[in-house]
């Protein structure tokens, strides 16, 4: 096998990353800023978790008290059932346990309970906290581990990747709060993003520069994302962090240029000069290729990034669909289409009829476009379509 389909399918596989304690510490202060009972009485569970690898277990062990919380729980999954092994060793802090056991350490998932001060010194924290083996693995989709859901005001974890659709849907059939992390493009899932656009679920405060850095399980795995040697940390590209729970970011409006000043000084040179912004061929909305293009004064629809939901205030844009991978509206269907791509190669296709699409007076340069009929089309990246909110 070529060494590239090795680590295809070692990537399709690796759910092993674990979050930085700064990383969980930024995103949850965001909340408390915004309510700092946010989390007084209450129970989370921190499934698909470990504490023996994982910081989400550390830091609300840590602020049990300051939080004011009720109860924490935390799973964690048999080594024996992930799908991406790597050489398993229980930890001297389960080894010197006395409810250690060798036939159950690899293959039953644990749970963490931290509930009262057990030392006796006054405060409760990660001295305190309780363990014993799960029935099962520690499958979030187990009958155990969703009654534990079921217990829980608040889920809180950065779940397995290879199974966010699942997760997500775990909570959502659950009716939790929940703060988590996925990659961006779960946006444009059919399960995600009518959530978003009802404002039932939004984004959490993005990772800086948009890159995320998690710890491998194993060092130099840069099966997925780009290791650091130095670091040892694996970035990824476009995580997020995806929420129910209210912070105050999500309330601040943009402050925005109106057309005339974004077609005259725009930083952007796709929109400086221009005379005015492009409108969609087949959907009655304009093209705004930047968040920070979006004119103030544009009454009607428009089509932003999807990075533009980083930024979304829900009191000054409502949400009306998304292009390409969940549309529903397209307006227009194409006849037969020739792709032409920068090599000048050409081929058959439907793909106009799958998105936003914009028509040009002359044969775009550069870049793939479409003829159908003697005049030529491109495809815009899939766009959130906005609107303004009227005062
Ligand atoms: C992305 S890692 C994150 C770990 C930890 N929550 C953190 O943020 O540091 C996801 C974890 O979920 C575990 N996992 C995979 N499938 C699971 C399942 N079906 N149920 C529970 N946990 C699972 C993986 O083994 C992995 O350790």
């Amino acid at each position: 096998m070529a060494n590239s389909n090795l680590k295809e399918a070692k990537a399709a596989k690796n759910d092993e990353f674990y979050t930085q304690f700064h990383d969980i510490e930024i995103e949850m202060n965001a909340y408390l800023e915004y309510d700092p009972n946010v989390f007084r009485g209450k129970t989370i569970l921190l499934p698909c978790d470990d504490p023996e690898w994982s910081n989400f277990t550390r830091f609300f062990a840590a602020k049990f008290d300051e939080l004011g919380l009720k109860k924490l729980i935390s799973t964690s999954y048999a080594p024996d059932s992930k799908k991406y092994k790597t050489p398993y060793q229980p930890s001297l802090f389960e080894q010197e346990a006395p409810q250690f056991d060798s036939t159950k350490t690899s293959v039953k998932g644990k749970i963490f309970v931290l509930e009262q001060d057990k030392s006796g010194d006054g405060r409760i924290n990660i001295d305190d906290l309780e363990w014993e083996y799960l029935e099962g693995d520690g499958d979030f989709r187990s009958k155990e581990v969703t009654k534990l859901r079921d217990e829980a005001d608040f889920i809180i974890t950065n779940p397995p990747f290879s199974l966010f659709r699942e997760f997500l849907a775990w909570i959502m059939e659950g009716e939790k709060k929940f703060i988590i992390i996925g990659n961006m493009n779960c946006i444009t899932y059919k399960e995600v993003f009518p959530l978003i656009m009802n404002n039932k679920i939004w984004l959490g405060i993005p990772f800086p520069g948009g890159n995320a850095y998690f710890r491998p399980a194993m060092q130099n795995d840069y099966a997925v994302g780009v290791y650091d040697e130095d670091t040892n940390l694996v970035k990824f590209r476009n995580c997020i962090w995806l929420t129910n729970v209210d912070h105050g970011r999500r309330h601040q409006p943009l402050s925005l240029m109106t057309i005339a000043d974004n077609l005259r000084y725009s930083k952007h040179k796709e929109i400086r000069g221009k005379e005015t912004y492009d409108h969609y061929d087949n959907y009655d909305a304009i093209e705004v290729p930047f968040t920070d293009a979006i004119p103030s004064d544009y009454d009607g629809v428009m089509g932003v990034p999807i990075s533009f939901l980083d930024k979304y205030c829900p009191e000054q844009f409502e949400i009306l669909g998304i292009t390409k991978a969940w549309f529903g509206s397209a307006s227009k269907i194409y006849p037969e289409q020739i792709q032409v791509d920068r090599h000048g190669k050409e081929s058959k296709v439907t793909k106009l009829n799958d998105g936003a699409v914009l028509l040009h007076s002359e044969v775009p340069q550069n870049e793939t476009y479409y003829m159908v009929e003697g005049k030529y089309y491109t495809q815009v990246y899939a766009r959130v379509l906005i609107r303004h909110i009227k005062s």
